[in-house]
């Protein structure tokens, strides 16, 4: 069942026009909305949040209509990229504050927020003001603050957009553990297609106040209707596979053609499963020869095409049906006398293989 639907959503703000959103969403489902500055992605999350009322459509929660509804009573909890604090309250009473208007006993209230933070890491910051903490502990005590209420939604609006590289890389994580422990659903806008690519199991793409594009991450990465994904996409090797074996933290995939790919990702929950291995260009090696090493990848290939762009070469490697694209230097080109119809040796470590579950849906 649909537990989330915008249904024909306009908003007029003179300059800007969210013009007729669609959007569904199932119950548990993380979904990240994806577009450029200025799509008007904020917007539509406000929209669904209560603070801007749509000119037309409906949206609707559980199968009621909540169009009209404050915010304050659609159950739906917003977390924004300046982490938006109260500066005069400690951690803990940061996190407890939509709780205390819910409930009164001291000791449930502490024991929520105790939890709560742990999952979050955040349980031993509770004396401390937000001004003394890293972005990433303020962005983890407004994630924490927002999930206590239990929202029926969890809106998140670049959630990670001011974080620096190691800390985006390290909440990512957590917050994929801990949206699937709480078991809520989820909305997280960026403009960083790598949250696709780390968290989504369903993806809408913004552009120009409209919404071009939802589905899973299988639909948008194998049938992109729009050139932001279809750029992404078409820079990554992106593959459809089955998971045949998981031992020693290493998944195969077997691709068409009994091709197969070892990935040290963390492996989908069973075997059998529909996934996609993901390998970046510049993570290929490309040799004249096979070669003693401990990459987990090798096969042989036949040269397809090759693009040359500056300092850096394109190769495109045809292995039984598959195709490998490939970066490398001009000077590796060079050497390794690349034309089309050469057999070349293709070699990818396990860990750079990304395993993109496959949500059927
Ligand atoms: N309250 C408002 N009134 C008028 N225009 C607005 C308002 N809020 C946002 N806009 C405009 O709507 C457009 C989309 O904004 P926004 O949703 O914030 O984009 P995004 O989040 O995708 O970067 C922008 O051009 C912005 O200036
Ligand atoms: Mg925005």
């Amino acid at each position: 069942m649909t537990f989330l639907e915008v249904q024909n959503v306009s908003v007029d703000l003179g300059e800007f026009h969210l013009a007729h959103a669609n959007l569904k969403l199932n119950k548990n489902d993380y979904m990240v909305i994806i577009g450029p500055t200025g799509s008007g992605k904020s917007v539509l999350l406000e929209t669904i949040a209560g603070f801007y009322n749509p000119d037309n459509g409906k949206i609707f929660l559980e199968g009621n209509e909540i169009t009209n509804l404050t915010p304050e009573n659609r159950g739906i909890s917003i977390v924004y990229q300046d982490y938006m604090l109260f500066p005069h309250m400690n951690i803990f009473e940061n996190i407890a504050y939509g709780l205390k208007k819910k409930i009164k006993n001291q000791d449930i209230i502490k024991s929520k927020v105790l939890e709560m933070a742990e999952l979050l890491k955040i349980d031993h910051l509770f004396d401390r003001n937000p001004e003394t903490l890293s972005g990433g502990e303020k962005q983890r005590t407004a994630i924490a603050r927002s999930l206590i209420v239990e929202p029926k939604i969890l809106l998140m609006d670049e959630p990670f957009a001011a974080l620096d590289v190691n800390t985006h890389a390290y909440l990512t994580k957590l917050i994929k553990e801990v949206i699937t422990d709480c078991q809520t659903t989820c909305i997280h806008v960026s403009h960083n297609f790598n949250d696709v690519y780390n968290l989504a199991e369903q993806v809408a793409v913004m552009k120009d106040g409209k919404i071009l594009q939802q589905g899973t991450c299988q639909d948008v990465f194998s049938k992109p209707t729009h050139n932001f994904v279809a750029d992404f996409v078409g820079v990554h090797n992106v593959f459809e596979g089955t998971v045949t074996e998981i031992k020693n933290g290493i998944t195969t995939v077997k691709l068409k053609n009994d091709i197969l790919i070892r990935s040290a990702d963390t492996p989908p929950k069973t075997k059998q499963e529909h996934v996609l291995a993901a390998v970046r260009p510049e993570n290929i090696i490309i040799s004249n020869e096979p070669f003693l090493s401990s990459l987990r990848n090798q096969m042989k290939g036949v040269v397809e095409d090759f693009i040359v762009r500056g300092p850096t070469v394109w190769v495109a490697t045809n292995v039984n049906g598959t195709v490998f694209k490939g970066m490398i230097t001009l000077s590796s080109y060079d050497l390794l006398k690349i034309e089309k119809g050469k057999e070349v040796y293709i070699s990818f470590k396990s860990l750079n293989v990304k395993i993109i579950d496959v949500y059927e849906s």
